[in-house]
């Protein structure tokens, strides 16, 4: 993980070294750099010929990667071998595990990837925070009227952070969900601000006071927020080594 400078909240790990307890959420951070040959060898064969369909080979390497860490991670948790992990989907593409488990989601942008894992329905998003021409344009799009003035009444200085903070916590209760892009984002309003809540949902879905919102920015140059639909969970992160 030398490449990406990682918050010191997430401590060195590897798969199966580390117990999900009861009240816990765990958050894996995955460094996409590197050779991805061991990885690789992990695969099912859908993921496979998922991997064979991208077009740059940077891309295949970082599919690779990520989604043989978490085989690795997960059949640590499970006490299987990581190759024998086997998923299903929700209706809208929302992976889990088949049969007895944890619930889990994967993240990835730019050379980084986040898996959360947790004994209740979860969702995390991780971005890299990079200058958006078209910020306000697309939080008018996707926001709802509150988070668009709150964003709105920020400074310049101020509102970068503002919108990944929103955008990422939104998305990380939709990818709780399952329900990907299908469901409107101006339904439901969640904080701007340094503490993560979730402070209404409008359509009747979901009681806000069930659900959990966490920061779990890795560094920097990221902002990652994970989803959950429970309370009191105490969150460890971890970086992931490889032996
Ligand atoms: C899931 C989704 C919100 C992720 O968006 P993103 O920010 O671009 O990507 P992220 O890196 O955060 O997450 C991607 C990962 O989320 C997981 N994922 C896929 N579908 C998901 C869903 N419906 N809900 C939650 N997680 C999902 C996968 O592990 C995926 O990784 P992979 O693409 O490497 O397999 C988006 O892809 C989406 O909306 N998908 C569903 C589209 C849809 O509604 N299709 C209708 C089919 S009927």
């Amino acid at each position: 993980m030398d490449e990406i400078a990682l918050h010191p909240s997430f401590a060195p790990g590897s798969a199966g070294e580390v117990e999900l307890h009861p009240e816990e959420v765990h958050v894996w951070a995955v460094s996409l750099y590197g050779d991805s040959d061991a990885f690789a060898m992990l695969l099912a064969p859908k993921e496979r010929e998922r991997a064979a369909r991208f077009r740059f080979a940077d891309h295949q390497r970082r599919f690779q990667i990520g989604h043989g860490a978490l085989r690795a991670i997960l059949g640590g948790y499970l006490g299987v071998d990581p190759a024998a992990v086997d998923f299903t989907q929700g209706p809208r593409g929302k992976p889990y595990l088949s049969g007895r488990g944890p619930f889990f989601n994967l993240s990835h942008s730019g050379k980084l990837a986040l898996i959360a894992v947790a004994d209740h329905e979860i969702g995390v998003d991780l971005e890299k925070v990079r200058h958006l021409e078209s910020l306000t344009a697309i939080a008018r799009r996707h926001f709802s009227a509150f988070e668009f003035a709150a964003l709105d009444a920020l400074d310049d200085a101020a509102r970068q952070l503002a919108f990944y903070r929103c955008w990422t916590r939104k998305e990380a209760y939709i990818k709780a969900l399952g329900v990907g892009l299908s469901m409107p984002l101006d339904t439901f309003d969640v904080s701007l601000g340094e503490q993560p809540e979730f402070l209404a949902c409008r359509d009747g879905r979901e009681e806000p006071a069930n659900w959990s919102l966490l920061d779990v920015s890795p560094g920097p140059e990221f902002v990652a927020a994970a989803a959950l639909r429970a309370r009191g969970r105490r969150l460890r992160c971890f970086r992931l080594t490889v032996a």
